[in-house]
């Protein structure tokens, strides 16, 4: 074929067809790689592996461009909500205006969880990091709802509706009881006249005593900022999401996993990390100048929190929207004089000036500004990266149905390259030195 990649291995050529996808992205198919030639790739990170085909989300890393179902971010930011996005991203098309509201009826029916699931809480020692509790409950949905949970994909996926919708609705509710319980105060039940964000503003913040109503704008906030985490491709919670589900697992099961997965300081933890630095900056008295030259030499195992990307080698475009809505919703909200807003300033400023970090194409990525935003709505700082699943989850559901619905779908499984001892003998206790 004309567009056939060749390769030429041990004094002989291969040919390897190429791919182009919707975007002019370009591929080289090795799926029979191995059979033809004995060799297989190595790629440290997967950092150059398509590992799947997908429909959901479009990014080009160089021109920092990020598009949900073809729509760009922008436009959705602007003029669309978290809900919409959801259903968008897990349909592949917006809804008319009763699609949108049969799936506001089916998140507020799912919002409150099984009355049993509050003694799985009680189980949980007080201080236990949210993560682990919304990953172990969301896990535990498969045992409150065995008719969507039968890790028999055809099946599972007859009745994917009602089971996206519960995880959806339910990680909010999860999230907002796990709060409750790491700071010893009753749960709060959800009310089916409140809008999504205000329904878990009320969760998270209501008393027995006194609802939380939230300013029009802190809404907003955290519905931006939910939208603009709803999928991201093949990242790494969201790859094992797919991984999960290409062995059949229920979709409550891979998302589970997907919140392990973005646990991390490098994933999802991030915006995290962020407020843990710019507040370690603040307590030594650094201008965020020292931080710099330590994140630059790698002392401390420092890196610049918020900064790079694995796929945008140029700003990030949530970075730049959520930097955009930040001084309003700032303004809103009466925060006029917050040091660790002005140190993130201060390095952002320098960093962008900054040859290693310019030369390695460092730029800002969403959790830069996000973790600021969810200071500023009152979020607690171990809720930040719980607050990132609640948005994620909408994709890891979108790619959980692409998996589970694959015709050819195929269990992940890839190769390794051996580099250990080669084969020798076992010796007996006794006669080890
Ligand atoms: N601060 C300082 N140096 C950095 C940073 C950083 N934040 N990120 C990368 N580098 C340097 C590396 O030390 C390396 O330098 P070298 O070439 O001299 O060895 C070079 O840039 C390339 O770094 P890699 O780790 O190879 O880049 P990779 O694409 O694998 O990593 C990652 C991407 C993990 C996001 C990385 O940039 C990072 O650790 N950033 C900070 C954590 C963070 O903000 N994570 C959130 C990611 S976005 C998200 O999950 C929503």
């Amino acid at each position: 074929m004309p567009n056939d990649a060749v390769l030429k291995l041990e004094g002989k050529d291969y040919s390897l067809p190429t791919i182009v996808g919707s975007e002019g992205e370009k591929a080289i198919d090795v799926r029979n790689l191995r059979a033809q030639t004995g060799f297989i790739t190595y790629d440290d990170g997967f950092a150059n592996t398509g590992s799947c085909l997908s429909d959901i989300t479009f990014i080009d890393g160089d021109a920092g461009i990020l598009r949900y179902r073809g729509y760009p971010i922008e436009q959705l930011a602007e003029q669309s909500s978290f809900v919409e996005v959801a259903y968008l991203i897990i349909n592949g098309h917006l809804p008319n205006p009763t699609q949108r509201r049969r799936f506001g009826d089916l998140l507020r029916e799912h919002s409150p969880v099984h009355s049993d699931m509050a003694h799985l809480f009680e189980g949980f020692p007080i201080g236990s990091h949210p993560m682990a509790i919304l990953s172990a409950l969301l896990n535990s949905l498969g045992c409150y709802y065995p008719h969507l949970a039968t890790n028999r994909p055809q099946e599972d996926l007859a009745n994917f509706e009602e089971a996206a919708a519960i995880a959806i609705s339910k990680v909010r509710t999860i999230a907002a009881m796990s709060y409750r319980k790491s700071r010893g105060l009753p749960y709060i039940f959800p009310k089916r006249s409140l809008p999504y964000c205000e329904n878990f503003l009320h969760m998270m913040f209501s008393m027995p005593y006194e609802d939380y109503v939230p300013t029009p704008e802190v809404a907003s906030a955290l519905n931006l900022f939910l939208l603009l985490h709803a999928d991201h491709e093949q990242n790494c919670s969201t790859s094992t999401v797919r991984m999960v589900a290409s062995s059949g697992a229920n979709l409550f099961a891979s998302t589970a996993a997907g919140v392990c997965a973005l646990w991390g300081p490098l994933h999802g933890g991030a915006n995290m990390a962020v407020i843990e630095m710019l507040a370690s900056i603040h307590a030594e008295g650094d201008d965020g100048s020292k931080f710099i030259e330590n994140a630059k030499s790698g002392k401390g195992g420092n890196r610049l929190m918020g900064f790079g990307h694995r796929v945008y080698r140029n700003y990030d475009p949530r970075a730049k929207i959520i930097k955009a809505s930040f001084d309003k919703a700032l303004a809103s909200l009466g925060i006029k004089d917050d040091p660790l807003l002005a140190i993130a300033r201060r390095l952002e400023e320098a960093a962008l000036k900054d040859d290693y970090f310019v030369s390695r194409k460092l730029y800002p990525n969403v959790d830069f500004y996000s973790g600021l935003i969810m200071r500023a709505i009152g979020i607690p700082q171990n809720m930040f990266t719980v607050m990132f699943a609640i948005g994620r989850m909408p994709g890891w559901i979108a790619h959980w149905k692409e998996v589970a619905s694959n015709p050819k779908n195929k269990i992940y499984r890839p190769r390794q390259v051996y580099v250990g001892p080669t084969k020798r003998d076992f010796v007996p206790l006794e006669k080890r030195g």
